[in-house]
């Protein structure tokens, strides 16, 4: 019998729905008069808190190794705790936000990150993190917009694996990698009107092709643990959803890892008016497969009864606790309860010069140049700027930013002034950069009189980690009135004018574009998205990122993504209103700025692309070719995207479908035939009779720059 057996054996079924229980670290070590509250609630008693399995947040190696003394002198079995986080984009070193490093459109710079944040979290006590999160998100009003890679299934499944790839097996040296967890199981970023925690309701058509590819990329890239989410999916709450846990999880994909519940889901099921309460919610939950319960007692308070009247059998417990223990041993827990915490390294890896370094050039590399009407890249020899705005002087490291500190990030001003010194800026705050903030004439006119004072204004707006992730859905996801007349007002005085925007998620930008010269995006670039900044700004640096989110004219065109469908009534690709066609009276139907968009400081050329052959057959493959010239005056890289189209399906197929992209740096005047080879499995589809494959027919394929733009060629299925 193996040691997990072994200790299985051990056990009383108390001690089981302990072990299947997580608690904040807070909880674990609480003394006995603590437990009152919430713990009573729970029903929390020094027993039960024994033999608790896992922990979430606590504060650092110090308090891991302090919570495990304290546990494992009075545990009964002498079994170690496994403590988890949220290491989502670093740890105290914060690279971009997710949707910063999805616009990368680089797995490898990915991989770096993630590996570097696991470095210096299993340093500080973590074992598991909660990552990656791969909810497809197609709606700019949810708040967790900034923790997806973006709107595109395919990227989301790259992304996916490069996080697991980085996070779990990223460091060469043992112990310092993370297990990890999938999340939120399933389609959580499908909220109704962008609404955090809101209903999800889709046809399985839909789901299976679009929203669950990148969980399933992830079981395939061996991630550790599986999330439920907080959602209603089609009436029933994810977390005791036995059809998406117990039939597509773990009996079609084969995931016999450990399933965790989000944080107090269960119990939530009572509140979503699944169950009567914690006892008809604690039945339903043993009907899952779901192993660990996040911060709710069902597990604990009912679970016993539930045994002892049958409605359970104890190898339902064994079954989890299996699991559990398993994960434990697989990252060194049994052996060593300490994990590979290490206080000295910790300090050494923390904002280390390498560090840093990866975290510029991530951020460097997630930035896009949505609009440059010829002022970028500023002269270093340009005289005075002025640095403007809210979030000129912050440090932008976003929601998920563990034990990374925003006065230690980098700003935009200390970043110019480390280029140009002190004595070159100017500065004014403008606005203050709160949500729906009407103007103010005073900060206005201090800001106006800056900008005319100097040879170019930079604006820092946008949104503060507050104003996305978690809970922090909007409706209105423009800039607020008093950034809009700050630009306005700025713009009008100093001709190069930058506006800096820094944001969780895609933003309409439809009342403002025209308002300035220059729109970039750094998203929320982590703690040197200064020193990126100005990298960019004065040109010492290239724009090498793509947008992962399509960017609207206005709000209300939300839910909004490049792979629609084309509907009965398309409307011509040009701005005209058409009556009886699918489109608005006042606004285009598609975004100001398409997924893939992205400029950089030289031009290209795209040819139309060219078939090896208008007829592939069952089994074979065509060659796709486009010629791409550099006709600026710098070397640039492109990143020609290959999308096709199924022309006539059964369901109907998107208008069309990112299946590839490749990045060519080019010197002016140099142009390259770049190539994608076209394969059956790129066509297929989950077709109505449950089967997935390529159904013979007519398709089209483009290599364009972004997914609205170019034209395609044809070629033929033939079986
Ligand atoms: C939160 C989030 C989830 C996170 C968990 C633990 O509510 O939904 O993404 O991993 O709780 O912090």
């Amino acid at each position: 019998m193996n040691n997990v057996e072994k200790i299985i054996e051990g056990m009383t079924p108390l001690q089981k729905l302990s072990e299947m229980t997580q608690l904040n670290g807070a909880f674990v070590s609480a003394s006995d008069a603590e437990i009152t509250g919430l713990a009573a609630d729970f029903g929390l008693n020094r027993e039960n808190i024994a033999s608790i399995g896992t922990v979430l947040n606590f504060t650092d190696a110090k308090e891991m190794k302090r919570i495990q003394d304290t546990h494992l002198a009075e545990s009964p079995n002498k079994l170690p705790l496994l403590f988890m986080m949220d290491v989502i984009h670093g740890y105290r070193t914060i690279y971009p936000i997710p949707l910063g490093l999805g616009a990368s459109f680089d797995t490898e710079l990915v991989k770096k990150c993630s590996a570097l944040a696991a470095r210096e979290a299993t340093a500080d006590g973590v074992q598991v993190t909660f990552t990656p999160m791969v909810d497809l998100v197609r709606d700019a009003r949810w708040g967790r917009c900034m923790e997806s890679t973006g709107e595109d299934t395919y990227l989301n499944c790259l992304m996916a694996r490069a996080q697991i790839e980085g996070f779990s097996k990223g460091n060469p040296e043992p112990g310092r990698n993370l297990a990890t967890c999938v999340k939120h199981y399933a389609a959580y970023g499908a909220a109704e009107a962008g609404r955090d925690y809101n209903t999800v309701d889709m046809s399985e058509h839909t789901l299976r092709e679009y929203y669950l590819p990148a969980y399933r990329a992830a079981v395939d890239a061996g991630v550790d643990m599986v999330m439920t989410s907080f959602n209603l999916l089609n009436g029933v709450p994810a977390a005791v959803n036995k059809w998406t846990i117990n039939d597509i999880l773990r009996k079609e994909w084969g995931f016999d890892g450990v399933v965790i519940t989000d944080y107090n889901s269960f119990r939530e099921t009572v509140a979503h008016g699944y169950s009567k309460d914690t006892e008809h919610c604690a039945r339903l939950a043993f009907e899952t497969e779901t192993d660990i319960e996040m911060m709710s007692p069902c597990f604990i308070k009912h679970g016993k009864k539930l045994l002892d009247t049958g409605v359970i059998d104890e190898e339902r417990l064994n079954r989890s606790v299996r699991r559990i223990l398993d994960l434990k041993e697989k990252v060194g827990m049994l052996d060593n309860p300490y994990g590979a915490a290490d206080e000295a390294l910790a300090a050494e890896l923390f904002l280390s010069d390498e560090h840093r370094a990866v975290c510029r050039d991530a951020a460097v590399r997630s930035a896009v140049l949505l609009k440059n009407d010829g002022v970028l890249p500023l002269s270093e020899d340009i005289g005075k700027v002025a640095v403007i705005g809210p979030h000129a002087k912050s440090g932008m490291i976003g929601f998920w930013s563990c034990r990374g500190r925003a006065d230690e990030a980098v700003s935009v001003y200390d970043g110019i002034s480390a280029v140009l010194g002190e004595d070159r800026l100017v500065y004014a705050k403008g606005a203050n950069g709160e949500v729906r903030e009407k103007s103010d004439a005073v900060m206005i006119k201090e800001a106006a009189d800056a900008a005319s004072a100097a040879d170019a204004a930079i604006l820092c707006l946008g949104e503060t980690a507050k104003m996305s992730g978690e809970g922090n859905s909007r409706v209105d996801i423009s800039l607020t009135d008093a950034e809009v007349e700050l630009i306005r007002a700025v713009s009008a005085v100093n001709k190069n004018t930058v506006v800096v925007l820094f944001n969780g998620r895609a933003l309409a930008l439809g009342n403002v574009i025209d308002d300035a010269p220059v729109f970039m995006t750094m998203w929320q670039p982590g703690t040197e998205g200064g020193s990126a900044a100005a990298d960019l700004i004065f040109g010492r640096r290239d724009f090498t990122a793509r947008l992962p989110v399509s960017f609207p004219y206005h709000s209300a065109q939300c839910p909004l993504y490049y792979n629609r469908m084309s509907t009965g009534r398309p409307k011509p690709k040009d701005d005209k209103h058409y009556m009886y066609k699918s489109n608005y009276i006042d606004y285009p139907n598609g975004p100001l700025f398409a997924f893939g968009h992205g400029l950089c400081y030289t031009e290209f050329e795209f040819s139309e692309p060219v078939l090896s052959s208008s007829v592939m057959h069952t089994g074979g493959t065509i060659e796709a070719s486009v010629r791409i010239k550099n006709v600026g005056k710098r070397e640039g890289s492109a990143l020609p995207q290959l999308y096709i189209r199924d022309v006539v399906a059964c369901p109907v197929r998107p208008v069309r479908e990112l299946r590839g992209f490749s990045r060519v740096t080019l010197k002016p005047g140099e142009e390259t035939t770049v190539s994608f080879e076209i394969t059956e499995d790129m066509l297929a589809f989950h077709r109505p009779d449950g089967s997935f494959g390529a159904d013979e027919g007519e398709f089209h394929v483009y290599i364009s720059r972004d997914g609205e733009s170019g034209s395609y060629a044809e070629f033929e299925l033939v079986k």
